[in-house]
């Protein structure tokens, strides 16, 4: 534990419990966790605000939040507590009492919130159970005092209309809608349920009520807040039933408490499915029953005990899979637990709902889902072969790919479209990331349809070769890929010349499509199509395999001709077949992706060029907080260049920290084989690494943020859009599979570790295809990189690549790097 506080800190790991604990409720901005990991999610702030939702965070919202409200963070699951004339938040907020103690337990899919007020004290335990809808929240209440105490509590969600775009747009219809029943201790919320709705929720605590409300104006009272309820400042409520405006729930329980006497409460806040012919009891009575097989899961704290265990054996289970002992302990809690469960969520959610990505906007990005899966085919490779089967099936036929779809509907999103050129490929990666792990190359043979099709009628690696045809189909003027509305970078919009403020930057087109070409998608087309190349080839497919090897040869050397600056590799050309990311340009001389696709891949390395690339993004992208994604920064907007230089310099795609890509220069130079500057590069974005500068930093210090602003900007080293960012997965690969060098491949597991010098020996579980390793990296000769030498059990084996078919069962390596 690292108690120690500066002025910089809010909080502290906690290892032992896979914790962060916050002490201080007032964050620099709302420090977020993530219940539920299995189609019932809630997100859930250090002060308990946030939301929970049903597989779609758009279409199936339970409870309301509003989004950059004042005070920030407004809406939550609130307990007011109040006892001889004063009230307090068991959470810190929304009350502004301030609290004698206070603390949050963000934990492996659960938080916990200890408080206490004038002698007493509260601990509120909020999770997900395992395979259930509901949010189940435990409150503990104790009187630490040695008198008898008389509490009141009132708990407190709002509803939310389902629909979260239209219930916080459409007031003119949906302030008529709301419905609610109430039931003993149960709020049930039936909102359209009377029309098209199978589905309802509700909010029930298991001890008998006081009073109720159900309408939100009745319980605040007239142009009150959150903050300080009419109900609780009276210590009545009016048992009001919403009829339309805004319903909400909240329980009214008063109890006593001898000195040191401790009470507890269990609220289950559930959501239901009813089939059409049982929705109702009576006219207008709703169908109870599946709400109280729910309750009764969790009506007792003995309950809600084991729930709690089973989930954290679920996630110790998870994170075994993959365990680091190294000299930097930083680097272990980072890998062991922060970072891989940032993976989960971000191939639970993609990219869309967060505290910065409100849930209403973007579905399952394509290229964003895919990446996710490289961070998680170790934890959970079945959901990974099914996410990746879901995204092919919104490939067109064409090869080209939705940049979105609904989790709802799996279906690709139209109002975006697609012709985002770098999608097709990222499926490559995935897929062969997927094998890689498993060995399961029945992937390939699944039977998948291709969008809209009623029936399937092509394999996956139909799907492959699609993806991969789909760039040699589209190639420009100089063979490059064509970038279409974008590459990875959604914000080069070189074909859009966008002049109206009203309109998208990407799927705008002004320019003729078949001229503005991608340097990065090049590198990614030579690293992926050989990746391609090699699954054609363990399948027997030699003449494609041969004709497919052709492709990426042919576009290795026109890199090497028409994407190199000199110093660096040219970013792209724009549609007037101009260079961007080159020396000849005014701004934006230089940028990241390239360097870090070209490079991985390996282009031009005959000529040194991988390395002469690295040492331009040390020298012209490198900063204290990590590398910028351009330089110089635009200063002015260009309609030829787009999004990027609508942005002020410094922040986000506009030469900010964009740490999704950074990882691709840790890669390279592990490749390369300098592993301080690998190493340099990991721990610059990496949380764990950033205790000191939480102030600074904004965000929550667990988990990774999308952007941090570069040197340009007011505030370099200030984050923004924590949590669903590629650089999750894309830091976990780069630092197991690089730095580390424990890499699954084809034929078994490959250990071809870059680490830091310093580091005499590093030890590693790590599980794979049935047997589980304790490996030993032992580097006496303080190396960067070198020859490894594997024993197996005490016995010396040649290569480096251990082979899953001769293990079950537990096993011991040591891997001595040898000069
Ligand atoms: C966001 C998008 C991602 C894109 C990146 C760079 O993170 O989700 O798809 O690659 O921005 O523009
Ligand atoms: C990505 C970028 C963001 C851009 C958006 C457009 O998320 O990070 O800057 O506005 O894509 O779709």
């Amino acid at each position: 534990m690292h108690k120690q506080h500066n002025e910089q800190q809010f909080g502290y790991f906690d290892d032992k419990k896979c914790e962060y604990v916050i002490t201080d409720p007032h964050t620099p901005t709302p420090w977020i966790n993530y219940l539920g990991n299995d189609g019932f999610y809630g997100l859930i702030s250090n002060t308990g605000g946030g939301y929970c939702f049903y597989r779609d965070p758009k279409f199936r919202r339970l409870t309301r939040y509003r989004y950059n409200s004042v005070p920030v963070d407004n809406g939550g699951r609130y307990f007011y507590l109040k006892s001889e004339g004063q009230t307090w938040s068991a959470t810190g907020r929304p009350v502004h009492t301030e609290l004698d103690q206070y603390s949050c337990h963000h934990g492996m899919g659960y938080s916990r919130f200890k408080a206490s007020k004038n002698a007493i004290s509260s601990q509120v335990t909020s999770f997900i159970p395992l395979d259930t809808k509901a949010e189940v929240h435990q409150l503990e209440l104790k009187n630490d005092s040695d008198t008898t105490k008389s509490i009141e509590l009132f708990s407190f969600i709002e509803w939310c209309l389902w629909n979260a775009e239209d219930d916080g747009a459409n007031f003119q219809r949906n302030l008529s809608t709301g419905e609610v029943e109430v039931e003993g201790s149960t709020i049930y919320h039936k909102t359209e349920y009377r029309e098209r709705r199978n589905h309802y929720a509700f909010y029930s605590v298991n001890h008998p009520i006081d009073g109720f409300e159900t309408d939100r104006e009745t319980f605040l009272g007239p142009y009150r807040g959150f903050e300080n309820p009419i109900a609780v400042e009276r210590g009545k409520t009016a048992n009001s039933l919403a009829r339309g405006w805004s319903p909400i729930a909240s329980h009214h329980i008063k109890c006593e408490l001898a000195p040191g006497e401790s009470k507890t409460l269990v609220f289950v806040l559930g959501y239901c499915e009813v089939e059409a012919e049982n929705k109702w009891l009576a006219p207008n009575i709703i169908n109870k029953q599946p709400a109280q097989t729910l309750q009764a899961q969790f009506d007792t704290s003995e309950k809600v005990t084991a729930e709690l265990a089973k989930l954290h054996s679920y996630w110790q289970k998870l994170l075994g899979k993959f365990v680091v002992k190294s000299p930097d302990e930083r680097f272990d809690r980072a890998l062991n637990i922060w970072n891989q469960y940032q993976n989960m969520v971000t191939f639970n959610l993609s990219r869309s709902a967060s505290f910065y990505e409100s849930g209403i906007g973007r579905g399952m990005g394509f290229r964003d889902s895919n990446q996710d899966t490289i961070g998680f085919a170790h934890m959970v490779p079945e959901k990974v072969k099914e996410r990746i089967l879901d995204l092919s099936a919104t490939q067109k036929t064409d090869g080209s790919a939705y940049h979105q779809y609904q989790p709802l509907t799996k279906k690709g999103n139209a109002n975006i479209g697609g012709n985002f050129n770098d999608d097709p490929m990222w499926m490559v990666l995935s897929t062969a990331n997927y094998i890689k792990e498993t060995g399961d190359f029945s992937i390939l043979n699944e039977m998948v349809i291709y969008d809209g099709q009623e029936q399937a009628t092509h394999n996956h690696f139909d799907h492959l070769e699609r993806a991969f045809n789909h760039v040699v189909n589209n190639l420009g003027p100089h063979g490059l890929p064509l970038i279409g509305r974008a590459d990875w970078n959604d914000c080069l919009n070189l074909n859009c010349f966008s002049e109206d403020p009203n309109e998208s930057y990407q799927t705008t087109q002004r320019g003729a499509s078949d001229v503005a070409e991608s340097v990065m998608i090049a590198g990614q087309f030579v690293l992926y199509g050989q990746e391609f190349v090699e699954i054609c080839k363990r399948l027997g497919k030699s003449e494609l395999a041969s004709q497919c090897q052709s492709h990426v040869d042919k576009m290795r050397s026109t890199v090497d001709q028409h994407g190199w600056d000199g110093e660096w590799y040219i970013r792209a050309y724009d549609a007037n077949g101009a260079k961007v990311g080159s020396h000849e340009n005014a701004e934006g001389k230089i940028f990241i992706e390239s360097q870090g696709f070209c490079a991985m891949a390996g282009i031009g390395s005959e000529q040194g060029k991988p390395l002469q690339a690295m040492q331009s993004v040390e020298k012209l992208l490198s900063t204290d907080f990590g590398i910028m994604l351009n330089q110089p920064a635009f200063t002015r907007y260009s309609k030829y260049m787009g999004e990027i230089s609508s942005y002020p310099p410094g922040y986000k795609e506009n030469a900010g920290i964009f740490c999704h890509n950074n990882p691709w220069i840790t890669i390279s130079e592990a490749m390369l084989g300098r592993s301080e500057k690998a190493f340099e590069y990991y721990s610059k974005i990496t949380p764990a690494f950033l205790q000191d500068v939480q102030k600074l930093h904004k965000t929550e210090p667990y988990v990774y943020s999308q952007m941090i602003a570069g040197n340009d900007s007011a505030n370099p080293g200030e984050a923004k859009n924590s949590w669903l960012t590629g650089t999750a997965a894309w830091n976990y690969y780069a630092a197991t599979q690089y730095i580390l060098g424990i890499r699954p491949d084809y034929d078994g597991l490959l250990i071809d570790p870059c680490i830091l010098p310093s580091w005499k020996s590093v030890a590693i579980t790590r599980q794979f295809r049935g047997a589980t390793y304790e490996i030993e990296l032992r580097n006496p000769s303080g190396l960067s990189k070198g020859k490894v030498q594997l024993s197996i059990d005490g016995v010396k084996i040649g290569g480096n690549l251990i082979d899953p078919k001769r293990y079950k069962g537990n096993h011991t390596v040591v891997a001595e790097i040898m000069a």
